[in-house]
């Protein structure tokens, strides 16, 4: 058997992609460890999360650092600790400094509710809605110093409807993040997915924008 691919997962909040990870590794779909789970934040949802599945979990609370770095100092401390293949941002809402993102180049992932690179930032739904837009989505990425912005593992689609309002699109938009964020890990555990210089490759094939690999498509089938 092949060894688990060793996780960190960082939330700040309700951590329902934590839960989809969890889900996936516990009816033994993805072959991955959860070393720990930090939060920034204490008391969020995530962490009960963890501590029902057993997992690991530590509170590294922004508000008692005096700068970013010192705050992300403490973090790579926390998450070097455990020695992770992936360090996984899963609704992490803490810009990271160049410094961090340079540490885990290649070994840090994101999970962003648009299609990059459309809608890099925040209250990306409205923004899909205010803009009239015909479908939305979510994006799984390596991550790189420019936020938003790092080179794309997974895609996924979905419509907006004729009556949707930010919660209902929200929603939906969420139910695909817990499929393409487990997926995306699994691509990279069984080495599918590489990143070298910048570049993700699916296959030995680099994954460009418009690779029909990078765009995931609901697969019922078993794994
Ligand atoms: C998700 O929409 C993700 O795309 C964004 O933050 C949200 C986190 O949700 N980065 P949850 O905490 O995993 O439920």
């Amino acid at each position: 058997m092949i060894e688990p691919i060793k996780l960190v997962v960082l939330i700040s909040g309700n951590g329902s992609n934590l839960q989809a990870i969890i889900d996936e590794i516990e009816s033994g779909k993805l072959n991955a460890h959860i070393a720990k789970v930090i939060s920034n934040r204490p008391g969020v949802t995530g962490l009960q999360r963890a501590s029902k599945a057993n997992i690991n979990s530590q509170v590294v609370d922004h508000r008692n650092f005096a700068s970013r770095e010192d705050f992300d100092q403490a973090l790579m401390d926390a998450i070097d600790h455990e020695q992770p293949d992936l360090v996984v941002l899963a609704g992490f809402m803490r810009i990271l400094s160049d410094a961090f993102v340079e540490h885990y180049l290649g070994r840090l992932l994101n999970i962003h509710p648009s299609l990059l690179p459309k809608y890099q930032g925040l209250n990306t739904h409205q923004r899909v809605l205010d803009a009239g837009e015909l479908e939305h989505g979510a994006t799984v990425h390596y991550v790189i110093p420019e936020l938003d912005s790092g080179p794309i593992i997974l895609q996924a689609h979905v419509p907006v409807l004729p009556n949707d309002d930010a919660i209902r699109l929200a929603n939906r938009v969420h139910e695909i993040e817990h499929k393409i964020y487990p997926e995306s890990i699994r691509r990279i555990a069984s080495s599918q997915v590489t990143f070298s210089n910048g570049v993700v490759y699916f296959n030995q094939q680099p994954i460009t924008r418009h690779n029909s690999n990078l765009i995931w498509v609901n697969d019922s089938s078993d794994r």
